[in-house]
């Protein structure tokens, strides 16, 4: 047998408790968990089990209560504002829920923006985003204002904004939630391949069990606990 895939995730003891009008909502109740590169990873789960706020945790867009989070070689649950920031943009890309593009902005430049903070020069911005914008099925649209598109669209755009600075982590949280089938089914094929073809790491979440069968592992959550953890086979 090979060796295993270096870690590229690794959770401990994590706990996420909201104060919110004086009392205390448990949102995660003690995580320990391992992701591999290259793993492509659902986390199951019904509302308010604490899929998002996983996920926001994993992405260093906020601090658990207690417990260590790794992601590749970092320990990302102590850094302070400004390193979570640099963390973000050098190793993770998010999908939201509700896309959370820049409105004003075309799909180009949406994505564009990514590779403007990361000091990319303009030929070869120009020439990373079209492609990325290609390989989402978006070229003719590129220069159409985000919210002149549909949500299919839009939420195409969020996963070439997410994917276009070659994060070895990509964390979507709902990424099909707001979509009819056809374009769910799209956005979900689309994150397998780049996973397929590159190795990128993805973990998404999703109560749907068409986009639920994509997956090679299944984490259920179940009030701030993982209670299950299987692997599963021969996705569509
Ligand atoms: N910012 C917040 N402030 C207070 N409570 C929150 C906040 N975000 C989430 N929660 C609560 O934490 C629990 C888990 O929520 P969430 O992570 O959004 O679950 P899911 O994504 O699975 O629906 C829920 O009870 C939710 O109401
Ligand atoms: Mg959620």
């Amino acid at each position: 047998m090979s060796d295993p895939a270096p870690l590229a995730v690794a959770l401990q003891g994590v706990t996420m408790t909201y104060r919110t009008n004086g009392h205390a909502v448990h949102a995660l109740a003690g995580i320990d968990l391992t992701l591999r590169q290259g793993e492509f990873v659902c986390l199951a789960g019904p509302s308010g089990s604490g899929k998002s706020t996983l996920l926001h945790l994993i992405g260093s867009l906020d601090q658990p209560t207690s417990g260590t989070i790794r992601v590749g070689e970092q320990e990302i649950s102590g850094l302070s504002r400004q390193e979570s920031a640099l963390f973000r943009r050098r190793a993770t890309g998010f999908v939201f829920q509700t896309f959370n593009l820049i409105p004003v902005l075309s799909g180009f430049e949406n994505v564009e923006y990514v590779l403007l903070l990361q000091g990319v020069e303009t030929s070869e911005r120009r020439q990373r985003v079209m492609a990325m914008l290609a390989a989402v099925g978006l070229a003719e649209l590129a220069d159409r204002r985000v919210t002149e598109l549909s949500g299919g669209q839009q939420q195409r755009v969020a996963v070439a904004r997410a994917l276009v600075g070659n994060p070895p982590l990509v964390l979507a949280d709902e990424p099909t939630g707001n979509l009819d089938s056809t374009n769910g089914e799209s956005i979900i094929r689309l994150l397998r391949r780049l996973n397929e073809e590159r190795g990128t790491t993805v973990l998404y979440s999703s109560h749907d069990p068409r986009i639920i069968a994509w997956a090679d592992r299944v984490l259920s959550l179940q009030d701030g606990r993982i209670t299950e953890d299987r692997q599963q086979t021969g996705h569509p």
